[in-house]
């Protein structure tokens, strides 16, 4: 099989399952138990979070675990608010999570503004710098784009939001582990991540609130996380989630040969296929995605066809797949119909080669020319 999945999640690293082995089992105590099985857990957390906290260079005490990116965004996008700012800035290009939870907030009478991006879905700087108002609680932009890859100008987005005294969100769920992400020189207020996306387990991930913010909780019980995520701590998760975390780090370092082997597969794939479109091809991207479409085919029979020869790969985002309407990522950066239906993701991981991706470019030769001659669609 060659995964070529990577932004809708990541296998678990063999290092971070054993580490969060003996939590599922013998060291079973509640973080919060005055005994010795207690402290071990507590002592659990403290090691992960100083784990995480290195790789996003935010202080340990400035982490709330939860149960994933989504949990995050809603204690983010929600907790902002004020009775006083109830005006959120954000872009058209966001995840379905996020865009959801303003479609949300929206029937709760919160204002929303989605600023736009250009046909290669870099964002309007200028369009979100009118946007935000006295009354904007917070500015929340992607760093990262799930579907295209494009990456965001974070700390631009944070400076402006600044300047006009709003809070600023960055949904990091696909930066962390690709690019480096550094808190303080974005100089955001609040960041999203999620494990699953970086070799951790699944339903664990947290948010950066930066010391002296002031956010409303989202998940209200326990004292957990300082009052600030009620719940018994996911004490083997939080392991996972430190020790993926460490393995980010260090893996960093091969990310400049994996865009050269997205480069080196999107060079193959523009001689194979000489219309091929790579959405977003022109702006700063991730180094492992490429979103490509084949104009006239339908990209679902494409995506099926490389499967049964054990390629997986998606179209678009994961979220969205099953839904015959093309993208709102593609339809915001204005992208031709008919393109944006033979779209693929391919998004790569660690230790992908040259070599794997040759295996796929003759594949999808091979299948296309195949769908092409049922004039297409595959039915
Ligand atoms: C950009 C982005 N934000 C948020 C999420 C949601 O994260 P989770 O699956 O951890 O809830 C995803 C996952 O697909 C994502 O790609």
């Amino acid at each position: 099989m060659i995964y070529l999945d990577h932004n809708a999640t990541t296998p678990l690293a063999p290092e971070a399952l054993e580490a969060m082995l003996p939590y599922l089992r013998e060291q079973f105590g509640n973080a919060g138990s005055g005994h010795a099985l207690g402290l071990v857990a507590q002592e659990a957390l403290v090691l992960a979070r100083s784990r995480v906290a290195a790789l996003l260079n935010a202080d340990p005490g400035e982490l709330v675990f939860g149960s994933g990116g989504t949990e995050s965004l809603n204690h983010a996008l929600r907790g902002a608010l004020t009775p006083a700012k109830r005006h959120v800035v954000s872009t058209a290009v966001e995840h379905s999570a996020t865009l959801a939870i303003l479609e949300d907030l929206k029937r709760a009478g919160v204002e929303v503004t989605l600023v736009g991006v250009d046909a290669q879905g870099r964002l309007d700087l200028e369009a979100l710098e009118a946007a935000i108002r006295p009354d904007t609680a917070l500015v929340t932009v992607m760093a990262a784009n799930n579907e295209t890859g494009v990456l965001f100008p974070v700390s631009e987005v944070a400076r402006l939001a600044k300047a006009k005294g709003a809070l600023c969100h960055t949904d990091a769920t696909q930066a962390v582990g690709k690019v480096p992400v550094d808190v303080r020189a974005w100089g955001v207020d609040l960041l999203t991540f999620s494990g699953h996306k970086f070799h951790g387990p699944k339903g664990i991930g947290g948010l950066f609130i930066r010391r002296g913010v002031r956010l409303r909780p989202f998940m209200v019980g326990g004292q957990q996380e300082r009052g600030r995520r009620g719940g018994t701590e996911n004490v083997p998760g939080i392991v996972g989630l430190g020790r993926a975390a460490e393995l980010a780090q260090a893996g960093l370092a091969d990310m400049p040969r994996l865009a050269q082997v997205r480069d080196a597969f999107e060079a193959r794939l523009k001689a194979d296929h000489p219309d091929l479109v790579v959405h977003g091809g022109e702006a700063g991207r991730l180094p492992n995605t490429l979103l490509a479409g084949f104009p006239g085919l339908e990209g679902e029979a494409l995506l099926l066809r490389l499967s049964q020869r054990g390629i997986c790969v998606s179209v678009g985002s994961a979220c969205t797949t099953g839904q015959r309407e093309p993208s709102h990522v593609l339809r915001a950066m204005g992208a031709d119909h008919g393109v944006a239906r033979g779209t693929l993701r391919f998004s790569l991981g660690q230790g992908q080669t040259e070599a794997d991706l040759r295996v796929v470019a003759e594949v999808l030769a091979e299948r296309v020319t195949d769908l092409r001659a049922k004039g297409g669609l595959g039915r």
